[in-house]
């Protein structure tokens, strides 16, 4: 895991994305086009649909004002309860902040409604590790209303593409009150490129490994006792053993494993 954050804070309130055109990024399934006279593109029966504007969607970095909010995501979506330290310190880790990220919508009426969040770690990084250093996702929730419309696979595509990218974490800002020491005040190091992801899927939970199948996971095994406080307590573990060939950047760029 990541070291713990350090007492100096950064800010990060700045780091928004620019709108995500969630079409061009989502290898998505069959969808229908809508004319905005309200008559299906092809095939419907009825000429009665919902109109949707498509919608802006922007993914913003997690910190201390915000953290409350992907706590009410997560608890809503996830059957997990995490912990204080989950929420207060990990994901607000300095050094995961170009991965983990908040998905807003704007809609046309609303201001920006959080409606999703992705939250990572680091793992094997030590020397002499098993397994090369990956990316791990620890939390991916989208609230119902707003799924299927590629957000999900936004969150986690950007998450793959900043780990096999990294970007400089923001600089450190001097404590509000009190003094820093030098130590907190100097820049974290910029991550390695990584290109293995892993996730843990409730056995059971179909829908959630096709949708990370889609997005280039394959299963590498089962454990038998993941979790502890629901049933199952099975998890595959699905494996990304290359992030670059599941971006698409590499030419003829698809695992042969
Ligand atoms: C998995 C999840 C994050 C996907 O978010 P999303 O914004 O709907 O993702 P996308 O729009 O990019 O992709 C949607 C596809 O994911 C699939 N999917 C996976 N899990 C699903 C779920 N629980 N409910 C609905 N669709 C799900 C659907 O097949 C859908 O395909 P479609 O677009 O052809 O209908 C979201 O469904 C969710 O929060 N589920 C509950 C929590 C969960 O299962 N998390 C994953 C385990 S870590």
């Amino acid at each position: 895991m990541a070291p713990a954050a350090a007492t100096a804070s950064y800010s990060t309130a700045g780091t928004v994305s620019s709108p995500l055109d969630l079409d061009a990024l989502t290898p998505r399934g069959e969808h229908e086009s809508v004319n905005l006279n309200g008559s299906a593109a092809a095939g419907g029966a009825s000429s009665r649909r919902a109109i949707r504007p498509k919608p802006k969607v922007t993914l913003t970095s997690l910190t201390p004002n915000n953290s409350g909010t992907l706590r009410k995501i997560n608890s809503v979506v996830l059957p997990i309860v995490y912990s204080e330290k989950f929420y207060k310190q990990d994901v607000l880790d300095a050094t995961l902040d170009d991965i983990n990220k908040l998905g807003k919508f704007t809609h046309f009426y609303y201001a920006d409604i959080p409606v999703g969040a992705c939250c990572c770690r680091i793992e094997n990084m030590a020397k002499g590790a098993k397994q090369p250093p990956t990316l791990a996702i620890l939390t991916l929730a989208v609230l119902a209303p707003y799924r299927s419309q590629g957000l999900g696979s936004a969150l986690v595509q950007h998450a793959l593409r900043s780990a096999l990218h990294p970007t400089a974490p923001p600089a450190p800002t001097p404590p509000a009150t009190g003094t820093a020491t030098r130590a907190q005040l100097k820049p974290v190091e910029p991550r390695k490129p990584i290109n293995r992801a892993l996730v843990h899927v409730q056995v059971g939970n179909d829908s959630a490994r096709k949708f990370y199948e889609r997005l280039g996971f394959k299963e590498a095994g089962v454990e038998e006792t993941y979790y502890t406080k629901m049933e199952p307590r099975a998890a595959w573990i699905l494996v990304c053993d290359d992030i670059a060939a599941a971006l698409g950047e590499l030419p003829n760029g698809v695992n042969g494993a």
